[in-house]
């Protein structure tokens, strides 16, 4: 990206940079470049060998060796050298195209015909404006050198996030608006059932003697209640995921059971995608490795890992991902939710326990469930429960033997995607040093959204990765790839291998995925682009404390942790799943809706996905949205608990437990009701500061 800015500047400018490159230059950088590309890619044979010949006599060998792209812009290797030699080290470099002089032949009054025209600026070219057009639409340029913020926890004990509550009339409107669903929804059952001739009703019937696989209990809230609103979900996109995604165009004239493209797209704020690091990019570095690797790799290793599946490259990426969380050994899937899915089955089996946060995602639970063990649950991120649990299960051993438990395993996850909390990890170890038993972290949403180095609840925390037995991730949010891993000791990978069903017999994850988490991951430890992987982690960092606080300060009620990139905004009423979602395609911007079964039934919400492609410029427009909105939906009814009050005076923190003061006057809590010019003029430094 940054280097084919500069790249393409020496191409079709000529000037400034072409004069101080110079033909040296740029052979050396091309060797260079080799290098590097060497570097990221483990192998035995030589960058370029095996690439076919590109003479111009063979015009048809050259259009399937190399792509469009690749013939438009420099090389991956050129790239990655431009990277590596930190020529574009930021990632807000736009180098469009530079101011252009020719010195040695301008003659005053007499314009030199000999030479092409140079003026002083020159404009950027119609290729150039498109192509930096496409790139901001993936990766923001950054607005303020500013706007950035360290991922860290400052040491006190974790607190919980006070869940501030609606009035009262919004919780039986709520309850009311779902009891009316549900009673037309029986009645146009029990009449459509009897009477009706429509085809959605014959499914439902008992048939030449079949009984029908879908009965009307089954599948009433998929038809009653999910389908009004089913244009909310799953909107067809297309293109790069990234800063904007771009939605296609769609009308249903069946009441949603079908959809009718009109043609075209619309370009929206994507604030919908786990982009959290911005690596959901068609450009760039990760772009141009992961070119050059399926040349070199083709698309597909067309075996299991325990058959041929087991490249160089997918051996260098399990390296990789062990350094980068601290783990001695690590092991990669093609699938996240097959991680977790296969890896407790391989971990514990019968006369195990396995202890479970309560809103632990559904992969943990297949794979809980399929290992054999038997599952208890605590309430989410409570240490007094889980410690409670832990008690009750180590006194009274396995169900009716009371023998001892072969092992006991605790799986929380790092962040939860849908409230926006982190795990209270220093208070889950403390407990591990006293009850020992086995620990498993899921850190799908925490990989790389946190901590300074981006590796993770542990990182954020700043603990010893080693007091975690098993840390598990996938691939496909911050590092715009795909899969899952495992890290831990290697005898426990060891194990994994020989005994996962996902890696002994499932598909080994594809080269090109691969391809793209090595370079990600070099990106963001530094080793390739030194400050641009800081500068994506230190932009989600900022963008999520300042969208957070600027939520909180308008008056909607937001859950979950400060720091954390999952911004969930509660909308409470099932009518305001869809209006939420059109007021904001209205606006155009992407959000995703959630309601029950997802949530409880009553906490509808709408979840913001921070990346670190957004600017300041996109949480302001997220932010004048959703000041909008707030007021057509009515939504802004947060009472001040949860923070976005006007600053308190300097001590009222340590003096008063807000609406618990020990002595003294009362701190009196306003709602906060801030203006949105408000809330931008002093959103960026108050987000840098303890929130509240
Ligand atoms: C906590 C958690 N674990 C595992 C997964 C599955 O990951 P993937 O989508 O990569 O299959 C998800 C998916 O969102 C998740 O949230």
């Amino acid at each position: 990206m940054y280097a084919r800015s500069a790249g393409l500047s020496v191409k079709s400018s000529g000037g400034n940079n072409s004069t101080l490159q110079g033909p040296s230059a740029k052979q050396r950088t091309q060797a260079q470049g080799k290098g590097n590309i060497r570097k990221l890619m483990p192998h035995t044979e030589k960058t370029g060998e095996r690439r076919p010949s590109q003479s111009r006599g063979n015009r048809l060998s050259q259009l399937f060796s190399s792509s469009p792209k690749a013939n438009q812009q420099p090389s991956a290797q050129q790239a990655l050298m431009a990277m590596q030699n930190g020529s574009s080290p930021s990632i807000t470099a736009s180098g469009l195209a530079l101011p252009t002089i020719s010195l040695s032949t301008a003659t005053a009054g007499e314009p030199n015909q000999d030479e092409p025209p140079t003026t002083l600026f020159q404009p950027p070219s119609s290729t150039e404006i498109s192509r930096q057009k496409r790139f901001d639409a993936q990766f923001g340029p950054l607005v303020d050198p500013t706007d950035r913020y360290v991922s860290k926890h400052h040491g006190e004990p974790l607190e919980a996030p006070i869940i501030d509550e609606p009035p009262y009339y919004y919780v039986l409107t709520t309850y009311i608006s779902y009891l009316l669903l549900l009673a037309l929804g029986h009645i146009r059952d029990f009449f459509g059932k009897r009477f009706s001739k429509k085809q959605t009703y014959k499914t439902l019937r008992v048939a030449n003697g079949y009984a029908p696989l879908n009965d009307d209990f089954d599948s009433f809230y998929t038809r009653r209640l999910k389908m009004r609103i089913d244009d909310c979900f799953a909107r067809t996109s297309t293109g790069v995921p990234g800063r904007y995604i771009n939605v296609l165009n769609r009308v249903s004239d069946d009441f949603n059971e079908t959809y009718r493209y009109t043609g075209g797209a619309t370009e929206t704020l994507n604030m919908s995608s786990y982009n959290y690091l911005g690596f959901a990019q068609s450009e760039g570095p990760c772009a141009n490795a992961v070119e050059e690797c399926v040349k070199r790799y083709g698309l597909s290793f067309c075996s299991p890992r325990a058959d041929s599946g087991t490249s160089d490259l997918v051996c260098e990426v399990e390296k990789e991902i062990a350094s980068f969380v601290g783990k001695p050994a690590a092991m990669v899937f093609s699938m996240g939710f097959v991680t977790n899915a296969s890896s407790f089955p391989a971990l514990v089996s019968k006369g195990c326990l396995i202890i479970s946060d309560e809103l632990n995602h559904a992969s943990i639970r297949l794979g809980a469930r399929l290992s054999g063990a038997v599952i208890r649950s605590f309430k989410h991120n409570d240490m007094l429960d889980l410690e409670k649990k832990l008690r009750e299960a180590i006194a009274q051993g396995q169900p009716r033997t009371h023998r001892p438990w072969k092992k006991i395993l605790v799986a929380v996850e790092g962040l939860y995607s849908m409230e926006g909390t982190m795990c209270d990890l220093p208070g889950i170890l403390n407990l591990k040093d006293i009850y020992k038993f086995a620990l498993y972290v899921d850190e799908a949403h925490s990989i790389g959204a946190l901590g300074p180095k981006g590796r993770g609840v542990c990182d954020y925390f700043g603990i010893d990765p080693s007091r975690v037995d098993i840390l598990m991730g996938t691939l496909t949010k911050s590092f715009g790839a795909n899969g899952g891993y495992i890290a831990a000791e290697k005898h426990i990978i060891e194990k994994l291998k020989s005994t996962n069903s996902a890696t002994m017999l499932g598909e080994s994850p594809t080269p090109a995925v691969l391809m793209q988490i090595l370079a990600s991951l070099k990106i963001i430890s530094g080793e390739l682009v030194p400050g641009q992987g800081e500068e994506r982690l230190q932009r989600i960092a900022f963008n999520s404390r300042y969208l957070r606080l600027g939520l909180k300060r308008l008056g909607l009620i937001v859950y979950g942790h400060d720091d954390s990139p999952i911004i969930p905004v509660t909308l409470y009423n099932p009518a305001k799943i869809s209006a939420f979602s059109h007021e904001m395609l209205k606006r155009r911007i992407s959000v995703v809706v959630v309601g029950y079964p997802a949530t409880p039934l009553i906490s509808s919400r709408a979840r913001f996905c921070v990346s670190a492609a957004h600017n300041k410029d996109d949480m302001d427009r997220l932010l004048a949205a959703c000041d909008e909105v707030g007021d057509i939906l009515q939504l802004k009814f947060s009472t001040g608990i949860a923070g976005g009050l006007k600053p308190l005076p300097e001590d009222a923190l340590e003096k008063e437990k807000i609406g618990q003061g020990a002595k003294g006057p009362k701190l009196v809590i306003e709602p906060p009701r801030w203006s949105l010019e408000e809330v931008i003029a002093r959103g960026s430094e108050d987000a840098k500061m303890r929130l509240r």
